[in-house]
């Protein structure tokens, strides 16, 4: 029995975070708004000092920084605080904060998460991603295309490294934002072509950002249910989006994709999935329920995936292992060229 006291104990230990899971997640997103990381930047500072700066009654900011120190966001260092280890990975990661910033509307709408599974409340994550349920004004695509611009840079680093895009003479981006994604490509395939395809508030964004970088990509408004996607891409890549949508609409998406590519074109998939080792809770409980606020889309699996593209008739399906499959997992699928039959191309899965 005695041998068993270090396993009840952590398995005590992770039943009570749980518990004090979304108490942990408000003291973080406090931190966040009350831009308290920002403020210890350049050293500690005493309570007095930070009782000054910050519109909170004295007790209520201590209670808060002993809920920070209890988690790792600052630290004590005799009177003062300090950064914590986690606040100190935070301050560096802008993008992060961005994240955490946009977290206020998922957590009201997770304050009752029975009315929000049910449908029975107006879910505030589902304005913030218009485009699941309908139109899409300039302020909502200007809002989100920061957002998805920010945390893009360590997502492109992550598919840059998995895929070698100078097999390619040209590449189609649908649902590319404001290009960050392409202009990350870019830097790394001088040769490469680059289109990208995005719904017109968003395009109109990305033609003023490549136009003020002059950069080389050219940006085509429309809906990739609808709308003629742009000519001559022999690589099409889908970077977060295909989570974003149900399977109905992913599945006619593909076959667009698949109609629209050369033969022995390719398509390549990059977002964070299900089932990714490490990180379930993240992959599983986070996004499935992320998803169910916005209205729309799931974490799919690389095998749910896999079944999807070679239903629709691509071949080929190849993981491309990533540094962070976090941030995303990225695979590549083929459609088929008069070689194909030749010389036997048939699925295969690298990793
Ligand atoms: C989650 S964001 C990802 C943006 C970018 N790929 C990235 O990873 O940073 C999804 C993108 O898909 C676009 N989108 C949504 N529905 C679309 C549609 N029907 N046609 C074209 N683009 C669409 C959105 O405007 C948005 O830019």
């Amino acid at each position: 029995m005695r041998l068993l006291r270090p396993l009840v104990r952590q398995r005590a230990s992770a039943l009570f975070d749980l518990v004090a899971g979304f108490v942990y997640s408000q003291t973080l997103q406090a931190c966040v708004q009350l831009e308290l990381f920002e403020m210890l930047r350049d050293g500690p500072l005493s309570g007095v000092q930070l009782v000054d700066r910050i519109q909170l009654p004295a007790p209520s900011l201590m209670a808060l920084l002993d809920a920070a120190a209890a988690t790792g966001l600052v630290q004590r260092v005799g009177d003062e605080y300090a950064l914590g280890p986690q606040g100190a990975v935070l301050l560096a990661n802008p993008s992060l904060l961005a994240m955490i910033r946009h977290h206020e509307h998922f957590y009201r709408d997770l304050s009752d998460p029975l009315a929000m599974l049910r449908g029975e409340v107006k879910a505030e994550l589902a304005a913030y991603w218009p485009y699941a349920a309908g139109e899409v004004s300039s302020d909502a695509a200007q809002r989100y295309s920061d957002l998805m611009s920010q945390s893009q840079i360590m997502v492109a680093e992550q598919v840059v490294a998995a895929y070698d895009f100078g097999l390619h003479r040209c590449l189609l981006d649908i649902g590319g934002g404001d290009g960050t994604f392409l202009s990350e490509v870019g830097k790394h395939f001088h040769a490469l072509d680059l289109k990208l395809f995005d719904l017109p508030p968003v395009t109109e964004l990305a033609r003023r950002r490549l136009a003020e970088a002059e950069s080389r990509i050219e940006a085509y408004g429309g809906s990739f249910t609808e709308d003629p996607l742009p000519e001559g891409a022999d690589l099409v890549s889908l970077i977060r989006i295909v989570h974003d949508h149900d399977d109905p609409t992913v599945m006619a998406l593909f076959r667009r994709i698949f109609d629209y590519l050369p033969p022995g074109g390719r398509l390549l998939v990059a977002e964070p999935m299900a089932d990714t080792t490490g990180a379930q809770a993240i992959a599983g409980a986070y996004f499935s329920l992320y998803f169910k606020a916005m209205g729309s889309g799931r974490p799919r699996s690389l095998k749910e995936l896999r079944g999807f593209l070679e239903r629709v008739g691509f071949v080929r399906f190849e993981h491309h292992p990533t540094a962070l499959p976090l941030m995303a997992s990225v695979v590549t699928v083929q459609k088929p060229s008069p070689a194909s039959a030749v010389e036997g191309e048939s699925n295969v899965t690298k990793s």
